[in-house]
């Protein structure tokens, strides 16, 4: 049971309780969602508005235009998710909203709606991290409590979390350069599959040899990663061919991509399981949703490890995980006057 005392107008103490409704904007990036979960596990509305058809013609995100689409899109995604879970802001305990890290512009929209929301129904606002909210996706359906070893793969982090408890939580290791999600997107580039190219690499992954081409592995110390050396190597073996005007072996190439950097990431982890210790391991982030990387993690439980990741639905961003994040996690922002954050 958590207490936050941050109304504006009665300043009335709030009690966090398994009845209570969380309703929470997530806006980081190119998705405006907005979520209604009960007990910070029961999903009662999920409600997704993606940019992906906007940015596709850019093969990117545009931040500007990005902020743009959620000032549209907040108000309809607020007004759905009442309407899914039948209730209405007074029945709602506290609003969440992800202050950081991710585009200021688009942080900025969704927090504020959130801040909007609790001011005017005089309820707490609770601003939330977005790498804790990816984590917290494993917290709906299950019965998962710390203490785990997570594996947190998004398109801007890759890290390896030791959480002791729902207040301690500290990153073991992390990419000393790029993220997996970031190299995935820019190797299905270099290859011509469209944005967002990492679900599409997956895919054409599945069709292919995973020992057609032997791809570098990046050492790095302890349970630290570096894919920039895999990009380079990626970048090389594609020239290889298109300088010899040759048909890219597409399938081959993914499959081995991809069979890089899954047992890369099962190595560490496996490393960081066997000495600290823990029992149970969460994956966690959009890249969550990896086949590969679910499988070879999954594999674990043939050696004993519980093993946790997301529905598919609550692998990429969402607001579910938000809402989850505000009931479970001690450290959040329950300050009205927080301000987003780009990096962490
Ligand atoms: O967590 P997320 O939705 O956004 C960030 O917080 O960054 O993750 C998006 C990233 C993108 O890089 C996307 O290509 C990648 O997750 N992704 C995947 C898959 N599904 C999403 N990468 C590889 N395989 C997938 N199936
Ligand atoms: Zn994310």
């Amino acid at each position: 049971m958590k207490k936050i005392k941050n109304t504006l107008f009665s300043n009335k103490p709030v009690t966090i309780n398994d009845n209570s409704l969380i309703m929470a904007i997530e806006s980081s990036c190119d998705e405006t969602a907005c979520a209604i979960v009960k007990g910070g596990r029961e999903v009662l509305a999920n409600v997704v508005a993606s940019q992906i058809k906007t940015h596709e013609k850019f093969g990117g995100v545009i931040p500007e235009i990005a902020a743009r689409e959620h000032l549209e899109a907040v108000n309809v995604v607020v007004e759905e998710a009442f309407k899914q879970a039948g209730v209405n802001g007074n029945d709602i305990t506290a609003f969440a909203g992800t202050v950081g890290p991710g585009l200021v512009g688009c942080l900025l929209v969704g927090m504020n709606a959130a801040k909007s929301l609790a001011l005017a129904y005089d309820k707490p606002f609770i601003g939330i991290n977005h790498l804790n909210a990816h984590l917290a996706a494993n917290f709906i359906d299950t019965d998962l409590e710390p203490p785990f070893i997570a594996l947190l793969v998004s398109g801007g982090h890759t890290q390896i979390i030791e959480m002791k408890s729902y207040s301690e939580l500290s990153i073991i290791g992390e990419t000393i350069d790029d993220a997996v999600g970031e190299t995935y997107d820019k190797v299905a580039r270099l290859i011509g599959l469209p944005y967002p190219g990492g679900p599409k690499l997956d895919k054409m992954a599945n069709e292919g040899n995973p020992q057609a081409f032997k791809l570098p592995e990046g050492k790095v110390d302890g349970y630290n990663f570096s894919f920039s050396g895999l990009k380079t190597a990626s970048l090389r073996l594609v020239k290889s061919f298109t300088d010899k005007n040759l048909p890219l072996p597409l399938a081959d190439i993914c499959a081995s991509f991809q069979e890089c950097v899954s047992s890369t990431l099962y190595k560490k982890v496996k490393h960081a399981l066997e000495e600290t210790g823990y029992k149970q391991v969460v994956l966690a982030g959009g890249v969550a949703a990896n086949s590969e990387i679910r499988r070879k993690i999954f594999s674990l439980q043939d050696l004993g490890y519980k093993v946790f990741a997301p529905q598919m639905k609550y692998c990429t961003d969402n607001a579910s995980m938000v809402a989850s994040a505000a009931f479970f996690f001690e450290h959040t922002f329950d300050n009205i006057d927080v301000e987003v954050f780009s990096r962490v």
